[in-house]
């Protein structure tokens, strides 16, 4: 592979927020007071928040002064009409219905497609689209290809679904228990890998012959578009926005939470071409997000989510951000630690179990590298494994674990430069050159669905 240099910044920094290293007692502190779990730890206790990508971007100037324009008539501001051509242009389907964020477009989609006892593929769902097909009494199935949990196989396209265990599948299962099928780009849980159009093709043609629709979930379908063009063949010469929807042309409908490629702090949609499904949705819109042009938002969000569809297409920006990540991902692997390869388009993930291999599975060692994390550095990132992921068998109660127990480190769009990342993978080596040191967690408190976003933790 060619080497990385850190990336020039295709913008320059207008306003500046001051974030504050804090010291080790004071973080000991903070770790103790929120139950060893990330996301109870105020974010001024922070000082390099890894969190998410999901509505952490820093918006542009252009943005900002769409939101002075914001319309906030009830129906059918101004804003709406825009949101709605800029999404059109994109996804080429025929509704726009806009949702406070994605998890909000996934229940009243879901909530208009799924029953109880059926059953939604996806390449791998995210912990919401699951949550939200599994309250339904429906199970959430991951069809991925095999190569996707090998963290060592430099596969392109390590998203892809495998079309044979979904061809088989919908046999099994039959066609009426498959209300639709979902493709998640990029693939997040399964480390942020992208795509391709060829696969997407055999998964709509296989859709079509079965007249089961293909949504996608579509968050960060510009940085999917951006390795179609880099490492898909024919693709090369084209640009974003005909990649993106070429993507789109072979399904029916998307979810899409604006909070990520669409470079705003809140905000979402679900777009689709069917009339009824789009009346069905509409309705459930209004039940609990809004009318169906305002979706749970202010006119000047939906400004800013139009101007956002724009600036995310610019490929000097793609560059730079998929380059930005791959930068952090090669300081790492070349230091030695292991991490989730190729690296993936919005985050590094790195491989908990291998970086803490003297901590059993039911002590979490994805946890376990957060807090430490947290505790030597300051640094916030999240855990995607066993206590997001595992499922409890129905009968003994133990806890199946997940394939992968990975940490990801998301790097928020256009917030952090080149010398923050250099201060992560200072960090991180450092941690794994004195990894065992690091201890494994118990669970004290836990919740039903989502346990991650609340569970209390102690250190044994
Ligand atoms: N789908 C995917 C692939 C996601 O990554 C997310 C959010 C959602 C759906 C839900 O969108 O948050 O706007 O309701 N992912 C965030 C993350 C939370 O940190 O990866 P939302």
């Amino acid at each position: 592979m060619n080497k990385i240099k850190a990336p020039v910044e295709p913008f320059r920094i207008k306003t500046v927020e001051r974030i504050k290293p804090i010291d080790r007692r004071e973080r000991e502190n903070v770790l103790k007071q929120a139950g060893y779990n990330v996301f109870n730890i105020p974010a001024e206790k922070v000082f390099i928040d890894l969190l998410t990508d999901s509505g952490t971007s820093a918006m542009s100037d252009n943005q900002w002064s769409g939101l002075l324009i914001g319309d906030e008539s009830y129906a059918g501001a101004r804003n709406y009409f825009h949101l709605e051509a800029a999404v059109k242009e994109i996804f080429c389907f025929k509704h726009v219905i806009p949702t406070h964020q994605g998890r909000a477009a996934e229940r009243i989609l879901f909530e208009a497609l799924v029953k109880k006892g059926d059953f939604v593929p996806n390449n791998i769902h995210f912990d919401t689209t699951r949550a939200n097909v599994e309250v339904r009494g429906a199970r959430a199935v991951d069809l991925v290809i095999d190569d996707a949990y090998d963290p060592d196989s430099i596969h392109p396209f390590k998203g892809n679904m495998d079309v044979d265990k979904l061809k088989k599948f919908i046999e099994k299962k039959g066609v009426k228990k498959i209300p639709l099928v979902m493709m998640t780009i990029t693939n997040n849980s399964g480390g942020g890998q992208p795509v391709s159009i060829k696969n997407i093709k055999e998964v709509s043609q296989v859709c079509k012959q079965h007249k089961i629709p293909l949504f996608f979930d579509a968050c960060r379908f510009a940085e999917n578009a951006y390795f179609v063009k880099k490492r898909e063949k024919g693709y090369e010469k084209k640009s974003i926005l005909e990649i993106a929807q070429e993507m789109f042309s072979y399904g029916q409908g998307a979810t899409m939470s604006a909070k990520k490629d669409a470079l705003v702090n809140i905000g979402g949609f679900v777009t689709v071409d069917d009339d009824l499904l789009a009346e069905k949705l509409k309705n459930l819109l209004i039940l609990s997000e809004g009318f169906p042009t305002y979706g749970g938002l202010a006119g000047r969000d939906l400004e800013a989510i139009a101007r956002g569809l724009e600036e995310v297409l610019e490929e000097d920006y793609l560059e730079y951000r998929v380059n930005q990540v791959a930068y952090l991902g090669q300081l790492l692997d070349e230091a030695g630690v292991p991490v989730f390869k190729p690296v993936g388009g919005h985050a590094v993930y790195l491989l908990a179990d291998r970086f803490l291999p003297h901590i059993p599975r039911h002590q979490y060692p994805g946890w376990a590298l957060t807090v430490a994390l947290y505790r030597e550095a300051g640094i916030r990132a999240v855990e995607i494994g066993g206590v997001m992921f595992a499922r409890k068998d129905e009968k003994t109660g133990q806890e199946i674990f997940p394939r992968l127990e990975l940490v990801r480190l998301a790097i928020p769009r256009r917030v952090y430069t080149s010398a923050h990342l250099d201060y992560v993978a200072e960090a991180i080596i450092d941690l794994y050159r004195n990894r065992e040191k690091v201890r494994g967690l118990r669970i004290v408190r836990e919740s039903r669905y989502l346990r991650h976003f609340t569970v209390r933790m102690e250190e044994v």
